[in-house]
């Protein structure tokens, strides 16, 4: 168990907060990768300061093209290699004959049960071994998300480092990065898409609305996590 919070001064830049993450926890460390913006900006920062960061990603299975095609991209653009890890098919397997295709939508129990089998227990095994993980989240994404911290003991997952870079990015400010970078996008971000997941979990946002309002829209913004970032 890593307990060793470095020690970061107020308003520290996402490249200030990754270096000193990667220190604590021993360069064993790896990205969790939606293939978001946000994901994307963190690879760049990473790159360009010379930050040696793994990658990985969970194939849900129910990904959308669109996010296969930048995942294909940052491998061109910057070499990279991606750890993928696919749910057990087992678990799939029982999940899709017992209880249909769109079971998600009937409950949040059954949301959490696809979640739980197609996330939570392909990143219990991607973060073996590991002494720290970075995600792309941002306080202003929920109000689930508004307690982030920089750096945090993720006590969910045996204690390791969660590294969060982007924790007081805006918006406005991951786009502007991303277009002065040239950064590969996710097309559906120009189809009206804020936040992107698993294609039927996912939809595009009307103007004015949350940015998360097109993830799960049909529970109410409280429950709006799947387990990767239980609190
Ligand atoms: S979610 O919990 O609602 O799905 P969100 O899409 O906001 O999460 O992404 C927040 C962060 O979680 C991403 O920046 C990334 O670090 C991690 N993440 C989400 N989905 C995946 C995935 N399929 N594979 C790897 N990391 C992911
Ligand atoms: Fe299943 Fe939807 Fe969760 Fe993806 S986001 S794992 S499809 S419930």
């Amino acid at each position: 168990m890593n307990k060793n919070l470095p020690k970061l001064s107020k308003g520290a830049t996402a490249v200030e907060i990754l270096t000193a993450g990667i220190k604590a926890a021993d360069d064993r460390v790896s990205l969790a990768c939606s293939f978001s913006l946000e994901d994307v900006a963190i690879i760049d920062i990473a790159h360009t300061s010379g930050l040696t960061l793994e990658i990985f990603a969970l194939d849900t299975g129910r990904l959308n093209e669109e996010t296969y095609e930048v995942a294909d991209a940052l491998v061109e653009r910057y070499r990279l290699k991606i750890d993928w890890y696919f749910p057990r098919h087992e678990a799939v397997e029982q999940l899709e004959r017992t209880e249909g295709l769109f079971s998600f939508r009937e409950s949040l129990d059954k949301r959490h049960t696809c979640c739980g089998i197609r996330k939570v227990e392909p990143l219990s095994r991607a973060l073996k071994g590991l002494s720290g993980w970075v995600t792309g989240m941002r306080r202003q994404q929920s109000i689930t998300r508004g307690e982030l911290k920089a750096i945090e003991v993720d006590g969910l997952n045996g204690g390791i480092l969660k590294i969060n870079p982007l924790l007081d990015w805006s918006e406005e400010q991951l786009v502007s990065y991303t277009e002065e970078h040239h950064l590969p996008k996710n097309r559906l971000y120009s189809q009206g898409y804020r936040s992107i997941g698993c294609a039927p979990c996912t939809r595009a946002v009307q103007p004015g609305e949350d940015a998360r309002a097109g993830r799960w829209w049909w529970e109410n913004p409280e429950h709006k996590e799947c387990g990767l970032h239980r609190r």
